[in-house]
């Protein structure tokens, strides 16, 4: 597969190219990965001044300052075309200003809504070449949305030239999951029903809503963050190996987990609302839509069948951090005092990944106390961010961590059940654990595990 010779990207002057691509597309030059046209669009009535301005402050804010040498580069290669994407003039200056680019990289980095438009008026200008398009989440809102949107892009693309993004993909501490599976031994003879009691992951963020109110009142967070961050850590963790020779067997193994997960019982869901959330600009007064949601699913494999997966997320909880706690079974009789051994994997701010064992408690007596292994601990020095390794693997056409059209609809087919929202949100204070509902889902399980700020 040839490497991109123009990254474009639309939506250049919004949100999400000031808080991450100007940054990523900085670390690639300074790490000697980007040396084709950049070719930003978007409709702002701007010229390149003030386009180049934006890109600088977009790498003072989010992008740990301007590096100048990298700068000066990125804006050699900088241009910046702005239009209106339904009009073909728009398309027709774009085809101009890729000159001879044969296999150009198209970023989609706009509202879902405008995807169709993009992709259609791409085929039609002649612009789309040998290329690639890269499409952000949400992907559709639904099945069927899902599935039309898929047609779009194929009308247009072929799949092997689709890159859908979830960024949670691209994080090293993602990744590490996958090698800390299959690059150890050990784990293999246990990592099953004969062995795990129960798996939970919690992706808790502090802060509301951030400014998105217009955007979040219209998605909540299945669809923000369930149906697609929380059910890739899930294939992740339940995945059987995939092999080594055949490039499409990661996403294999994959959708093989999404299948095997039964569409989500509506029983098995407590959706929560922050207290003060309705007054957040952008949201309806009586907005219905979850800012928590906690669910209770099942893997019905040989491999997991019986074993509760549950997941949670939340804006407005007590901490940042996504954790994954994976509970092993009680020792049958003990003479020395019980717990569980457990594996305990933080993704995210800061990655570890732990076992909790127990040893002997000092002192005269024969009694246990729990200690903690850890596996690795690190600041992800050295790691790149999400969008840059993600962005240089879609150049390079390298499309292992992004999603499958068949992945993306067998996510959605698991969370369809639970999309609606019949009944209303339960409230919940900001800087809580969320609704008290939420309790009865892991009751069996020893409760919900609260991650700390720090560990
Ligand atoms: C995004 C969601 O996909 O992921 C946000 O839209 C969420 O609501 C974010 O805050 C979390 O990502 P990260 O990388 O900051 O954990």
């Amino acid at each position: 597969m040839p490497s991109s010779d123009a990254f474009v990207f639309f939506g250049a002057t919004g949100d999400l190219a000031y808080k991450q691509i100007f940054p990523a597309l900085q670390n690639l030059i300074k790490r000697g990965a980007l040396n084709v046209p950049v070719i930003g669009v978007a409709k702002s009535g701007w010229n390149i001044d003030q386009f180049r301005a934006r890109a600088r402050d977009s790498l003072m804010q989010h992008g740990g300052g301007v590096d100048e040498a990298a700068f000066a580069q990125l804006l050699r290669l900088l241009k910046y075309i702005d239009g209106d994407y339904q009009e073909p003039a728009t398309f027709d200056q774009l085809h101009s200003t890729l000159g001879h680019a044969a296999s150009p990289v198209h970023y989609l980095a706009i509202p879902p809504s405008l995807f169709g438009t993009v992709v259609t008026q791409l085929g039609r200008s002649g612009c789309v070449r040998d290329g690639r398009v890269i499409i952000e989440k949400p992907f559709g809102r639904d099945l069927a949305s899902a599935r039309q949107l898929n047609e779009t892009l194929h009308a247009v693309f072929p799949e092997g030239s689709i890159f859908r993004i979830d960024h949670y993909l691209g994080k090293g501490a993602v990744e590490n999951l996958l090698c800390f599976r299959f690059a150890n031994t050990f784990l293999e003879p246990i990592w099953n029903r004969n062995y795990v009691n129960s798996v939970q992951v919690t992706m808790a963020e502090a802060f509301g809503i951030a400014g998105r109110g217009a955007f979040y009142d219209q998605v909540g967070a299945v669809r923000d963050v369930i149906q697609n961050h929380m059910l890739q850590v899930i294939a992740l963790l339940a995945m059987e190996p995939p092999t080594n020779t055949y490039s499409e067997s990661l996403h294999d193994e994959q959708v093989k987990v999404f299948r095997m997960i039964p569409p989500l019982d509506p029983a098995h869901l407590v959706r929560g609302q922050f207290k003060g959330y309705r007054q957040e600009p952008g949201v309806k007064a009586d907005s219905q839509t979850e800012t928590f949601a906690a669910v209770r699913l099942e893997v019905d494999s040989w491999r997991w069948s019986g074993v509760p997966f549950l997941i949670r997320t939340g804006k407005s909880l007590p901490v940042t951090t996504t954790e994954v706690l994976v509970k092993l079974r009680k020792p049958p009789v003990s003479k020395v005092g019980t717990g569980r051994n457990y594996f305990r994997f933080r993704l995210s701010p800061q990655i570890s990944l732990n076992l909790g064992a127990r040893i002997k408690k000092p002192g005269p007596g024969l009694d246990s106390m729990p200690v903690e292994l850890s596996a690795v601990e690190s600041d992800q020095a050295g790691e790149l961010g999400p969008y840059e390794r993600l962005l240089t693997d879609a150049m390079h056409g390298d499309s292992m961590l992004f999603v499958r059209e068949d992945a993306v609809e067998a996510a959605w087919s698991i969370v369809e059940p639970i999309l609606g929202d019949s009944d209303p949100p339960k409230e919940y204070a900001p800087g809580s654990w969320g609704p008290e509902d939420a309790a009865r889902l892991a009751a069996d399980i020893g409760g919900w595990h609260n991650p700390l700020e720090k560990s």
